[in-house]
């Protein structure tokens, strides 16, 4: 499938059949995606995919945290109030989610439950949780979400479907004591992959993007 095929194809998919996707396949995934960009080539990814037993483990551990009422402790920024358009996008993409699940705006506790599923990886067979050592700070962020850009078209283009999940990073605890991550890595963010499960409403969600006018100035 061509680039331009292939980023028209992908877009978040919290729904997934409980197939898992074959070791090899995820393996030769896995070794593409290092050949990402990254500034002065320090490859600051450190990636953990959990599969099987580790992922339901962490799993269980993860929505017990969720559950216990205690604040979020992500260990980078993810404190970000988003302001005027950046609000409305923010706005319209919640919309775009919830309204196909026929959720209401207004109807708390249906929207709690959708924002929970983040952390029983939408049932996918594997997830991803991308970290780095916490010093890199931002130059590490934008290597790694090339990396992840990386990552989900090549998914992609074996029909592996993904979602990025700021919300994989908001309970790091449970997850470092688990894959025993020292504490000088932090968890920024993760990703649920497996096949998709077409029949699942939640999945006919689309975003659009704004015009190329609002994003790109081209001088001569
Ligand atoms: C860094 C990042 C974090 C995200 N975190 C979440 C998340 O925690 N939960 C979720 O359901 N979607 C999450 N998303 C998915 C976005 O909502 C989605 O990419 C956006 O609405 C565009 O839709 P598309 O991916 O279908 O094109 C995240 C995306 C990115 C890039």
């Amino acid at each position: 499938m061509s680039l331009n095929d292939l980023l028209k194809k992908r877009n978040s998919v919290r729904a997934f059949i409980e197939k898992p996707v074959p070791d090899e396949l995820i393996k030769s995934i896995f070794t593409l995606a290092q050949l990402s960009p990254s500034n002065c080539n320090v490859q600051p990814w450190q990636i953990h995919v959990v599969s099987g037993n580790t992922k339901d483990a962490l799993k269980d551990n993860l929505l017990r945290a969720v559950m216990s009422g205690n604040e979020p402790n992500p260990e980078f920024d993810w404190k970000v109030r988003y302001t005027g358009t950046h609000r409305d996008r923010q706005y319209e993409s919640a919309s775009a989610l919830y309204s196909s699940m026929n959720i209401e705006r207004s109807d708390k506790n249906s929207r709690l439950m959708a924002l929970v599923r983040n952390w029983e990886f939408f049932n996918a067979p594997h997830a991803v949780f991308f970290t780095m050592e916490k010093y890199l700070n931002i130059m590490g962020a934008v290597d790694m979400g090339i990396y992840a850009q990386t990552l989900a078209l090549l998914l992609s283009q074996n029909g592996i479907a993904s979602c990025f999940q700021g919300a994989l990073g908001q309970f790091p605890n449970p997850v470092k004591e688990l894959l025993k991550i020292p504490e000088d890595i932090g968890i920024l963010f993760g990703m649920s992959f497996g096949y998709p499960d077409k029949e699942a409403v939640v999945n006919t969600t689309r975003t659009d993007r704004a015009a190329i006018e609002d994003s790109v100035v081209f001088w001569d």
